[in-house]
């Protein structure tokens, strides 16, 4: 059929096109259309296989887990970074004025203006942890989101700086003591609801993106320094990044200031602790921040900066997990 069509129905087509000039360009389109399709058809006929694969492999992708992670999608669908733009990212790209920093200082207990409860997003419950009523233990990292129904109230620091009210009294016996040693400590980041983080997140990420990474080089580099929204202890109000007032740049030069040397020395006597440690990224999947102290009480907070050791090894060691 295929050759019967081929030399003996195209010719005469061919001829008829020559015969009537009107009919010419419609029957070479035709004839065009007719060898193309054809040959399209014979290649993929012979290389059926390797198409088969070929369309395997894009459906795996496209429907595979990590392809349509949830947050991700919320990721692209917030835009409202400028206004949004928190303290902490604003010292990670450049220097505060000296006045600005200081409306920042941390007050006591006596001044906490707008207590309120925070309740987290339905949308966060993925893996609860089990952490026995001890508030102060509570695991979250990239393994262990922040619980549904977690809630506790919340202490405002002097400026926009907020924390769980329950470890003022600490921090500001620990700023007072260093400032005795002559170092002023500086409360730069407290407590960052969902939408925050997000939107640090999401900045980040347009960050690396803007110098030529691809999206998911971008979101795996920026997920070593900006928790994935959901997953940051920050979300709970134990964790502050802290910073002296002659050096506000959030790097790994603060471990060398006064601040950052007081801050690794003697945090643990109020009950903080240096949580992501240089050389221990494999434990905590967070690259090394001198500046950011997570509250666990002074119990914990001495044994764990005595053995060296992270949040995430103490808690398995105390059988917490
Ligand atoms: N910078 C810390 C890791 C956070 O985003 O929680
Ligand atoms: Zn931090």
């Amino acid at each position: 059929m295929k050759v019967h069509f081929r030399e003996q129905v195209i010719p005469k087509m061919l001829h008829f096109g020559k015969e009537n000039k009107i009919f010419k360009y419609p029957v070479l389109a035709f004839v065009t259309g007719y060898f193309a399709c054809h040959h399209v058809v014979q290649s993929i006929l012979k290389e059926r296989y390797r198409y088969f694969a070929l369309t395997s492999a894009v459906l795996i992708f496209l429907f595979s887990s990590s392809f349509t992670d949830p947050v991700q999608t919320e990721i692209f669908a917030s835009e409202t970074v400028s206004a949004e733009e928190s303290t902490e990212e604003v010292l990670r790209l450049s220097k505060l004025p000296e006045s600005e920093l200081q409306e920042e200082n941390l007050t006591n207990t006596s001044t906490v203006a707008n207590d309120q409860v925070l309740i987290f997003d339905e949308n966060e419950k993925e893996q609860e942890p089990s952490f026995d009523d001890d508030w102060k233990l509570i695991l979250v990292n990239k393994q262990n989101m922040v619980p549904s129904d977690y809630s506790f109230e919340l202490g405002t620091i002097r400026g926009s700086i907020q924390a769980d009210v329950r470890i003022l009294d600490e921090l500001s016996q620990m700023i007072d003591a260093a400032k005795k040693d002559g170092v002023t400590l500086t409360v730069c980041s407290g407590c960052r609801d969902y939408n925050r983080q997000t939107v640090l997140f999401d900045k980040k990420i347009r960050n690396y993106m803007g110098s030529g990474m691809s999206y998911f080089d971008a979101y795996s580099i920026a997920s070593q320094a900006v928790t994935i929204p959901g997953k940051s202890e920050h979300q709970i109000g134990l964790a502050l990044d802290i910073i002296s007032n002659n050096y506000s740049s959030l790097n790994e030069g603060f471990a060398d200031t006064e601040a950052g040397k007081w801050l690794a020395a003697n945090s643990d006597q109020y009950g903080f602790i240096l949580r992501y440690p240089l050389g221990k990224e494999n434990i905590t999947g967070i690259e090394y921040e001198p500046w950011h102290f997570r509250y666990v009480g002074q119990e914990a907070a001495k044994v764990i900066t005595e053995q060296g050791i992270t949040l995430e090894e103490y808690v398995e060691q105390i059988g917490l997990r």
